[in-house]
């Protein structure tokens, strides 16, 4: 009796069976291979972001020193941890929080009467950071700053 040909047309020969598992056990290798790399991908991710974690927080990097002038101050819009930079002097500079420890306020900076301000409630704070009026309860926090190569970096 004569073999009938598959309802697909398929003749189903030894060798079309043959190149039809080649090509599942490639197809599968290659699903294989792209979900290590995609492992390896999640895996270097992971490692690089621990290096900016190093310590605590996240550094941040500001610009170059060089782009800011002495008595500066900046707000850098970071998320939700934005900060002010404040050149002090050749030197330094202080990062201090521009959330308001009253009830959490974006600050702005008064540059007339250099301190930094609450839109809120009317909170003042001086370059420092430390509270000069209003219902703020203590002053902003600061953050830790380095410099590498002529850049300011902030820890927050
Ligand atoms: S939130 Fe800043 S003074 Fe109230």
């Amino acid at each position: 009796m004569a073999d009938l040909p598959t309802a697909g047309g398929a003749q189903g020969g030894p060798g079309e069976s043959t190149s039809r598992r080649q090509f599942l056990t490639w197809l599968s290798r290659a699903f294989l291979g792209l979900w290590a790399l995609g492992g390896i991908g999640v895996v270097t991710t992971y490692m690089g972001s621990s290096e900016n974690n190093e310590g605590g927080g996240r550094v941040v990097r500001v610009g170059p020193l060089d782009a800011l002038r002495i008595g500066e101050i900046r707000l850098i819009r970071h998320g939700v941890t934005p900060f002010f930079v404040i050149r002090t002097n050749e030197t330094s500079v202080l990062a201090l929080s521009a959330v308001c420890t009253h009830v959490r306020c974006i600050l702005n900076v008064d540059r007339e009467h250099r301190a930094i301000v609450c839109p809120c409630h009317e909170g003042r704070f001086d370059l420092r950071g430390n509270v000069l009026s209003g219902p703020p309860p203590r002053a902003l926090p600061s953050y830790e700053v380095s410099m590498r190569a002529g850049e300011v970096f902030v820890r927050v």
